[in-house]
């Protein structure tokens, strides 16, 4: 097994310490996900060598891609599960300045509290009542044509200029079936293409324009949230340029990051069928191979952990088929460094000699 050279890295991977030893888990599948069975993140925050679990933590969330904990965490208060999201990201190696992400639009007097009433500007609230509320006013509702999940595909806060490391949703309430939320490897997927279209895709990079947050705020009369979780983060413009692979800090593998998703608009440089072309193309790679897909099916007070950068995830919107079912989670995103492709960086498989 023939291990890559990392010592000409920007960063320098970080390393599993054996904290973590102690607790039960299984793999959600060979290529991406783990689930804690029993662990409480309440526990990793009581311990005596709390910065240690969650130095080792931040590794496996970002070698898996995303960490589910199947137990009740219904002890975890809203704060805890702030200060738990942000540590991950600042023991990970996240710029100093940087911390929490704060929604663009938590001025919008409708925001939808938190279950105990409260909203706070570091909290994303997902809410099926809410979404069903949206989906009334969303064009084409009534189509019988079957719908294309294929735009819940997204990395979080793709829009900012440095947008999420890492992202962690706590479900609060949820139906016994419907809303499962998916993961997809970026690493697995940048090792599934060939060497010449790798070499293709390194070169290029996408406009992630977010338009809608500047609409909502000039429509409701209010100033976007500034700065949001870095001083890079500021003004209304949403428009950052990205690039399409990037290097996972914490691993120094390469990913996939804006080819595809929700938020990118536009790969710079090519024509427009071009553009097309590769987003499609990528969106494809996704769908074409579930083996490097994780399912999390939700079960009340279970939360899960994902590293943005070499993931994306998509939320399944059937929770309306359920009669009668609520489906709340909580969600707080820690805000990393601006994506970067570092020319010394390697794809996971020939990182791991496999
Ligand atoms: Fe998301």
């Amino acid at each position: 097994m023939i291990a890559a050279d990392t010592t000409q890295l920007r960063f320098k991977p970080m390393r599993y310490g054996g904290s973590l030893d102690h607790l039960e888990y299984v793999e959600v599948a060979p290529i991406i996900g783990r689930e804690y069975t029993k662990a409480k993140i309440k526990d990793i925050l009581k311990a005596d060598n709390v910065e240690e679990q969650i130095r080792d933590l931040a590794v496996i969330i970002s070698e898996r891609g995303v960490v589910f904990f199947r137990a009740k965490q219904d002890d975890l208060s809203v704060d805890e599960l702030k200060h738990f999201t942000d540590m991950v990201g600042k023991l990970s190696g996240r710029p100093k300045e940087n911390g929490l992400h704060v929604h663009p639009l938590y001025r919008d007097p409708g925001n939808i509290p938190m279950g105990n009433g409260e909203t706070d500007e570091n909290i994303y609230v997902i809410n099926s009542e809410a979404a069903k509320k949206l989906y009334k006013t969303m064009p084409g509702k009534d189509s019988k044509q079957p719908k294309n999940l294929d735009r819940e595909w997204h990395s979080d806060a793709t829009f900012e200029v440095c947008p999420s490391d890492f992202s962690c949703l706590l479900m609060e309430e949820t139906p016994a079936h419907g809303g499962d939320t998916l993961w997809c490897s970026g690493y697995e997927i940048y090792d599934r293409i060939s060497p010449p279209m790798r070499e293709f895709l390194d070169g290029l990079t996408a406009t992630c324009a977010q338009p809608v947050f500047k609409n909502a705020c000039v429509a409701g009369n209010y100033e976007v949230m500034s700065p949001r979780g870095s001083p890079l983060n500021v003004g209304d413009s949403f428009s950052p340029v990205h690039p399409v692979v990037r290097t996972n800090r914490q691993t120094g593998w390469k990913s996939i990051f804006a080819g595809v998703g929700l938020h990118v608009t536009r790969i710079n440089g090519v024509y427009d069928y071009e553009d097309k072309m590769i987003r499609e193309y990528i969106m494809r790679l996704i769908t074409q191979n579930h083996d490097c897909i994780a399912r999390m099916h939700w079960t009340q007070g279970a939360a899960a952990i994902w590293n943005n950068s070499c993931v994306w995830h998509a939320a399944t919107p059937d929770t309306h088929l359920v009669p009668g079912a609520i489906r709340t989670g909580i969600r707080a995103s820690s805000i990393g460094e601006q994506p970067y492709l570092d020319p010394a960086s390697t794809s996971r498989r020939e990182a791991l000699g496999i």
